[in-house]
């Protein structure tokens, strides 16, 4: 077992505080077409599978950072957050790996243009924007695989959304996850649109954390998830090459319900859809068999994202008036 304290002063170098200094940095919120759910080191963040995402390049988190000689003051959305706040427990605990030494704190700016942790993937941007503000505070000039391990460290997914457009995070097999990063891919899909259905702004009752642990340890129908995502990515990868938006959309849609099977199974059992989640697969379902070509995507949580051709962004805002649209591609 390698520690995450281990392999993190392995990549970053020596650092010296500079307090005249601010680092800033974006990162997009990513939305996985192939799902990450479970790990093969609860530490590391070392996934189970590879996973596929898109960026979704305007909406994400900026981040400002800077070092003091007191305790860490962490602030998102505009408000100082108390140090007994679990967002705020979880960054302390990730930042302890960057300190030089243990009285050195950092002062956070932090905004998310999405709900934080509602399953929209804002510790996936978060971490990625963190790890970049570091990068430019302590001028450390890392390069992309790098900074996503050290993202992948803070939220597996964050490994994920250090680029726009299509990403692919390898697994890996190496016990220090040196191998396990993600990179981009390098097809476009300026055509796909992303629809972003929020249903619900709250906080998920039960983290990604604790819900892959869940499902992984819980005599669920688990083991049957990583054939099946070698075999969804597989068909991904040949309909992104063909630009076939109906069957990335198909394939994403089967993916995304067969992770909420596997949840759905666990024992005792884990299920992050709320009734207005089930309203809008079918209405999706019944619009879709009268011809929408729309497809949907639910992570752990239960807001949906759609995936449409933007010849079809009349229809579904017709069918979804509440729809916020995001080009991926620009
Ligand atoms: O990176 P985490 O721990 O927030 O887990 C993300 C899990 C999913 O959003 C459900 C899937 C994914 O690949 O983003």
């Amino acid at each position: 077992m390698f520690s995450a304290q281990a392999c993190i002063q392995h990549i970053i170098p020596k650092t010296r505080p500079d307090f005249s200094r601010e680092g800033s940095a974006f990162a997009p919120v990513n939305i996985a077409l192939i799902k990450y759910w479970g790990k093969r080191d609860t530490e590391l963040n070392l996934p189970v599978t590879d996973s596929l995402s898109i960026g979704l390049r305007t909406l994400g988190t900026r981040t400002r950072i800077r070092w003091t000689e007191g305790e860490d003051n962490i602030s998102l959305n505009g408000e100082l957050l108390p140090s007994d706040n679990a967002f705020v427990k979880r960054t302390r605990q990730y930042l302890h790996y960057f300190r030089p030494n243990p009285s050195l704190g950092f002062i956070i700016d932090t905004h998310n243009d999405v709900p934080t942790g509602a399953g929209l993937a804002s510790s996936a941007s978060g971490y990625a924007a963190l790890v970049l503000a570091l990068n430019d505070l302590c001028q450390w000039q890392l390069n992309k695989t790098q900074l996503s391990i050290l993202a992948r460290i803070g939220s597996g997914s964050a490994s994920r959304s250090l680029w726009n457009g299509l990403v692919h995070w390898h697994a890996g097999t190496q016990a220090d996850g040196m191998d396990s990063y993600a990179t981009p891919i390098t097809h476009q899909l300026p055509s796909l649109r992303v629809g972003l259905l929020t249903l619900s702004r709250k906080t998920k009752p039960i983290s990604s954390r604790l819900g892959m642990q869940q499902t992984v340890h819980g005599l669920s129908l688990y083991p049957a998830w990583k054939p099946m995502v070698e075999q969804h990515l597989s068909r991904l990868q040949t309909a992104i090459a063909a630009q076939d938006i109906a069957q990335i959309g198909a394939i994403s849609e089967h993916n995304a319900l067969s992770m909420h099977a596997t949840m759905l199974s666990a024992s005792p059992a884990l299920c992050y859809f709320l009734p207005e989640t089930i309203a809008t697969l079918q209405t999706l379902w019944q619009a879709r068999s009268e011809g929408l070509a729309c497809w949907a995507t639910l992570d752990a949580g239960p807001n949906v994202k759609l995936l449409f051709d933007a010849h079809e962004e009349a229809a579904v805002t017709a069918c979804f008036p509440k729809v916020s649209i995001v080009q991926p591609f620009g």
